[in-house]
């Protein structure tokens, strides 16, 4: 017998006989400092375990509450598939498991679909089940204002609510997550031990704002909120102090929120012809002495960066921030989310920036189609199998040490431009997140996608177990 566990452990060493009970076990747990068996002494390692059954019982040892968190998440995968007629059998064995990256992450975007604080807590729970430890919660696109800020109501009160046109009458959808609310999904991510980092998509993907507040706009508006898709031109007018105004207050409300030091400032598929054609903006050109038009971004960027750091937290951003400009370059500590493709995220390491690898090249965009067939749901920008989020690599092998130091780990997304249901987005992330989960968690040599697709075939009645909806077509 064989413990079928994603992600799959760095080591199990199998012992004879099996621990079996009638009961639920409870787990022994005890806090040690482990750097024997290959446990590497870094910020990863913090979060490893070793999990060993023997005969009479089930201990968990680990160096960290975290390590024995994930001890604990192991143990439940084995309490949800090994009780046969009301008996758990488990072979006795002694697990030696730890991360490959420290940063191994999940982005949700709740603007395109709001989804309700319920789902989310559900998807945070799988998430912990995965030693999936980075909840970021995209709150802010053009289709949709989910966070509340008290100086600005009308972010919420407009720009919260646009026309679904799915329909052929009038029908809006609408919401935003109360104060209570994110303050509880936080709460309950971190019971996990997953930190939540919130995204306000800035200065571009701004719709929703520019709805509520169109003086914000280059042209003055009306703005509305976006009830199509795509890449809109009205950006936040960089030629408007008063857009800093309204940010600080933003970031004011996002520190008293979420304790994570991150938080994600966006900055991704910012189109530059409205300032180009706009007074105030080539007025603040000339200001800063700036020569091409999207080196306001870069100012932009810089200044965000600096008000985060004011406020102890450090910026992410998507990779589009990285093309500064000579005047105002990237501070050093930005956080490089690479998206189109890990060119950009390679690039970022080697200027010593810290790179988060999400390369919608390599299968970790999750609203594409699971195969190319017609009747798949999701987008046709491309399709991402099971296989190809199983070999995303976070770290490429010819990657350099101090460029691999850089690099925290690796990141899938759910853009929800076609999710319609919280059910239609489990069908997207199930079984793509448990392949990431493998990818970013499993040490390289340790990867296999055969044996991958054997555990899986367990670990598929464990999501059933859980009511998870899972795409159940080929792989590959
Ligand atoms: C992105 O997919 N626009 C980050
Ligand atoms: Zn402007």
């Amino acid at each position: 017998m064989e413990l079928s566990i994603i992600p799959k452990p760095v080591k199990i060493n199998y012992a004879e006989g099996v621990f079996s009970s009638k009961e639920k076990p409870s787990l022994i747990k005890k806090e040690v400092k482990i750097h024997e068996d290959g446990m590497i002494d870094t910020s990863a390692a913090q979060d490893g375990y070793r999990l060993i059954i023997s005969k009479d019982n089930i201990t968990a040892q680990a160096p960290s509450p975290a390590g024995i968190h994930n001890a604990e998440e192991t143990f439940r995968q084995l309490l949800l598939s090994n009780y046969n007629d009301g008996c758990l059998t488990l072979p006795c064995a002694e697990i030696i498991d730890y991360p490959r990256f420290s940063w191994r992450g999940f982005m949700l975007d709740c603007s395109r679909y709001f989804y309700s604080v319920s789902f989310i807590k559900k998807l945070l729970d799988l998430l912990s089940l995965h030693h999936i430890n980075r909840f970021h919660w995209h709150l802010t696109d053009d289709q949709g204002w989910r966070l509340p800020v008290k100086e600005y109501p009308l972010l919420t009160e407009i720009g919260s609510r646009r026309l679904d046109n799915r329909f052929p009458f009038p029908t809006y959808t609408e919401g935003f997550y109360t104060e209570e609310e994110i303050k509880s999904v936080v709460e309950y991510a971190s019971s996990r031990y997953i930190e939540v980092i919130p995204e306000v998509d800035l200065p571009g993907h701004a719709s929703a704002i520019l709805a509520s507040y169109p003086g914000l706009g280059c042209s003055g508006g009306p703005y509305r909120v976006e009830d199509r898709f795509g890449i809109f031109e009205d950006a936040l007018c960089a030629g408007n102090d008063q857009i800093f105004d309204m940010i600080e207050k933003i970031f004011d409300t996002l520190v008293n929120l979420f304790p994570s030091k991150w938080v994600h400032i966006g900055g991704d598929e910012v189109l530059f012809n409205r300032w180009q054609n706009c007074p105030k903006c080539q007025k603040k050109l000339k200001e800063l002495n700036l020569e091409k038009i999207n080196e306001l971004q870069s100012w932009i960027t810089y200044r965000l960066a600096q008000m985060l750091k004011e406020r102890g937290k450090t910026a992410v951003g998507w990779d589009e921030v990285l093309e500064d400009s000579p005047k105002f370059k990237l501070p050093k500590d930005t956080v490089i989310m690479s998206w189109r493709g890990s060119e950009a995220g390679l690039k970022a390491a080697k200027l010593g920036h810290k790179v988060i690898m999400s390369p919608n090249t390599e299968g970790c965009y999750l609203d594409y189609k699971h195969s190319p067939e017609a009747e798949e749901i999701g987008r046709t920008l491309g399709t991402a199998s099971v296989f190809d989020t199983y070999s995303m690599k976070a770290a490429p092998e010819n990657i350099s040490k101090e460029d691999a130091s850089n690099i925290l780990g690796g990141h899938c997304t759910l853009f929800s431009e076609v999710i319609y249901a919280g059910k239609i987005a489990e069908y997207m992330l199930f079984p793509r997140l448990c392949a990431l989960a493998e990818a970013v968690w499993t040490p390289e040599n340790n990867k296999d996608f055969e044996d991958f697709s054997k555990r899986l075939i367990v670990h598929r009645k464990r999501l059933d177990s859980l009511d998870v909806n899972q795409y159940r077509g080929k792989l590959k």
